[in-house]
């Protein structure tokens, strides 16, 4: 069985994560999507209700692969949150070439780390190639309309300004 996780802030997940996460699970039999609990900047949204969000989002928006689609919050390193899961893959998105420099890095850290883990990175879709969380949050404080950016489930959450995690 193939098992790969996704390793992300999420806060919040975006229309361009859901396509990462849709078409990774088309690839792997299982795949768990880890929300990062201890970022080094403030989360807006608390790690608890990011989890919670993003499963109501692959529950209504990935009705065909939710069942393979776990999600688990961590803290630490992504690979040992990898090998916990059994995992020998980690998931991740590339939007642009500006996004390479540093996935390359951190790819090149995690198999120095782990050499039995590999990365595996998807192109994001073209319709969500601009997509960002933080200006999703920028957007959502300033009362803009985020709806064609973010799943349904985050409407609502977002736009306090408050960082609670
Ligand atoms: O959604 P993000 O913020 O781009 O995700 C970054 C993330 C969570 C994948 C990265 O910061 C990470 O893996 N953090 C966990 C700590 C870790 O393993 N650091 C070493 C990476 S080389």
């Amino acid at each position: 069985m193939s098992v790969a996780v996704y390793p992300g802030s999420f806060d919040p997940i975006t229309f361009g994560h859901l396509d990462v996460i849709c078409r990774a699970a088309a690839v792997f039999d299982r795949l768990i999507v880890g929300v990062l609990t201890n970022p080094r900047k403030a989360a807006q949204l608390d790690g608890t209700s990011r989890t919670a969000i993003i499963r109501r989002a692959i529950d209504e928006d990935l009705p065909d692969v939710a069942t393979r689609v776990e999600i688990a919050s961590f803290d630490g390193l992504t690979v040992d949150f990898a090998r916990r899961q059994s995992a020998r893959f980690v998931v991740r998105g590339l939007r642009a070439v500006s996004d390479f420099e540093s996935e390359l890095q951190m790819a090149h850290f995690n198999r120095k780390l782990a050499p039995e883990i590999d990365t595996v990175f998807f192109m994001t879709s073209l319709e969500y190639a601009y997509l960002s969380s933080s200006l999703v949050r920028e957007i959502a404080r300033f009362g803009g309309d985020v709806s064609r950016m973010v799943p349904a489930a985050v409407a609502g959450r977002l736009g306090t300004g408050t960082p609670v995690g």
